[in-house]
């Protein structure tokens, strides 16, 4: 089994939907550890209440980025991941860090890129008129929200939505697309070459024609 690491900032729902998924025996990766930037984002109790080794890494403690991200690589390096998972980490990784780990760290953002990078996507889904919304599971890149998408799932806005509600909804089908992208990674059944996702699955590529 592929050794996994997710990055979390908050509460880790995304974390804990990896961590059940990979309680199936058939599951081709194990959640070796879990790292966050604040030392009460929930989602640390809950990986330490199931026994996986949790840290926290809290940017002020650090004098400069470069040595916030040392410590992390040091923890890093004790943890030898296969892949890291960003889940609602809310940091920006330098550039440095996304070169280390090229094509082996994706990220869960809850948009259907490449519409909404960034910050309060929800709502300005509602403000553009969208009447479906979604989440991207996507290779991380230097630029933010902008790598290769590996998989999507959506939802539809209903009239009365407000970003509450939508984020709600969408939070339910990113528990599933989670899981089923780490699943294809740790199979490598896809891979980035060339800046994009390639899928190596003969049963998932489109016909040839
Ligand atoms: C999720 O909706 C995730 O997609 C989003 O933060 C939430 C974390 O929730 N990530 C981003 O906005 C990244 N730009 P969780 O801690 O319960 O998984």
């Amino acid at each position: 089994r592929k050794r996994a690491v997710v990055f979390i900032s908050g509460g880790g729902s995304n974390m804990m939907a990896l961590v059940a998924a990979a309680k199936a025996a058939d599951y081709p990766a194990e959640i070796v550890g879990v790292i966050a930037d604040k030392a009460d984002a929930g989602g640390l109790a809950k990986a330490a209440a199931e026994g996986i080794p949790s840290f926290a890494f809290v940017r002020k403690d650090y004098a400069s980025k470069e040595a916030h991200e040392e410590a992390i690589f040091a923890a890093l390096d004790r943890l030898s991941p296969d892949i890291l998972c960003l889940a609602g980490y809310m940091r920006l990784l330098s550039g440095v860090f996304i070169q280390r780990y090229e094509g082996r760290m994706i990220n869960i953002h809850p948009s259907l890129l490449p519409l909404f990078p960034g910050l309060h996507t929800h709502q300005r889904a509602i403000d553009a008129g969208m009447r479906i919304a979604g989440c991207t599971v996507h290779f991380v890149t230097e630029g933010m929200d902008e790598g290769p998408v590996i998989g999507q799932a959506a939802v539809p806005i209903l009239s009365g939505d407000s970003a509450e509600s939508l984020a709600a909804r969408v939070l339910t089908v990113e528990h599933q697309l989670y899981p089923q992208a780490l699943r294809l990674l740790a199979e490598s059944k896809v891979k980035m070459e060339g800046g994009k996702a390639v899928s190596t699955d003969a049963a998932a590529a489109p016909a040839e024609r």
